[in-house]
């Protein structure tokens, strides 16, 4: 089988993308797999980086041509790539817009070559908050209160807005872009001047945004593996300092430490693991997804989002989790991914 890893992207999320690639192309066993990797940069062009044999240390950018459009650059890399009739499967290790939002999965689709994860609906709605928020309050999955509009409502009837949004959820509130992840253009506001800048900023990165009510509570994310019949991980648990996960955090500092399985009674392990399951087939998930939570101290559970293609590098919470949930090692759930892509 050959197995080709598509990474970068065209999304804020581009680096992490890298380092979600590079792991996983490093854990492919070379003698089962033909493992080759595409590069996507930050304008969208495609680059055949090429066939990988050994472990790399960092992943190639490969040559761009400057005459190269997206359009030409996709075609190319598709008819080097693609042929009928052989055995290819596709990893896109692609966080974000352009990659974890239903289009490069609607693209494989069409072209009628398998890839590992979530398919176009799923990713669709798993990229964009304010859907999933929708379609998960419809049956009954708890989240915090939220509101969402566009850029175009937000310039008719603003007054109208933050007085919604003052009304039902209050300050402190979380205004997020619709479709962005790893927490780029989240603002925690507590009046309505920091409102204003905080739409300001979120309106840059996103036509449509969502606000949410702050929950004081500890976040928690499950991982979830399958197709028909998805199994839940344990919970695990990131401790910080800080009051949110900002980018910085995740990424950069390095002051995340994972507490795994998270400590909290059984019963609400088991609470999180059915809404975890019941989150991603109401999404209609395949593959894997994970799901995040905030904790109260009361036990009250929230669904913060889901990622249908989470964050995988060697230290991301996604591998460790299935890690002490049953020993499945880091290639060994790669390889499940595959299976379960070709099935
Ligand atoms: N969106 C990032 C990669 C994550 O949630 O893991
Ligand atoms: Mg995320």
């Amino acid at each position: 089988t050959q197995v080709y890893v598509l990474y970068g992207g065209k999304s804020v999320e581009h680096e992490i993308s890298k380092r979600t690639a590079l792991a996983i192309i490093n854990a492919l066993d070379k003698e089962k797999y033909d493992v080759y990797s595409i590069y996507i940069n930050n304008e969208g062009i495609w680059c055949n980086t090429g066939k990988v044999t050994e472990e790399l240390k960092e992943l190639r950018e490969g040559e761009v041509d400057v005459d190269m459009t997206p359009t030409l650059s996709l075609a190319t890399v598709l008819q080097e790539c693609f042929s009928p009739g052989r055995e290819h499967v596709v990893i896109p290790a692609l966080h974000g817009t352009y990659g974890e939002d239903g289009t490069i999965q609607g693209l494989l689709e069409l072209i009628d070559v398998p890839y590992i994860g979530n398919g176009i609906m799923p990713s669709a709605i798993g990229i964009d908050k304010a859907m999933t928020k929708e379609i998960f309050s419809k049956v009954g999955i708890p989240q915090a209160e939220y509101v969402f509009f566009t850029i175009q409502e937000w310039r008719r009837r603003d007054s109208q807005i933050f007085e919604q949004i003052e009304n039902k959820i209050g300050y402190p509130c979380f205004v997020k872009p619709a479709k962005l992840g790893s927490s780029v253009g989240v603002h925690r506001c507590q009046n309505r001047d920091e409102l204003i800048e905080a739409l300001k900023d979120a309106f840059t990165f996103d036509q449509k945004v969502v606000v949410d009510k702050e929950v004081i509570g500890r976040e928690m994310q499950v991982a979830v593996i399958g197709n028909e019949n998805p199994e839940c991980s344990v919970a695990g648990e990131y401790i910080l300092e800080k009051s949110f996960m900002d980018y910085n955090a995740k990424y950069v500092d390095g002051n995340l430490i994972p507490v795994i399985p998270a400590h909290i009674p059984d019963s609400l392990h088991k609470k999180m693991q059915e809404i975890s399951q019941q989150a991603f087939q109401v999404l209609n998930g395949s593959g894997l997804m994970r799901v995040d939570f905030f904790v109260t101290e009361e036990n009250d559970l929230y669904v913060n989002e889901v990622n249908t293609f989470p964050g995988f590098t060697g230290h991301s919470m996604f591998p460790a989790l299935w890690e002490a949930t049953n020993g499945m090692t880091y290639p060994e759930i790669i390889e499940t991914f595959i299976d379960l892509a070709i099935e």
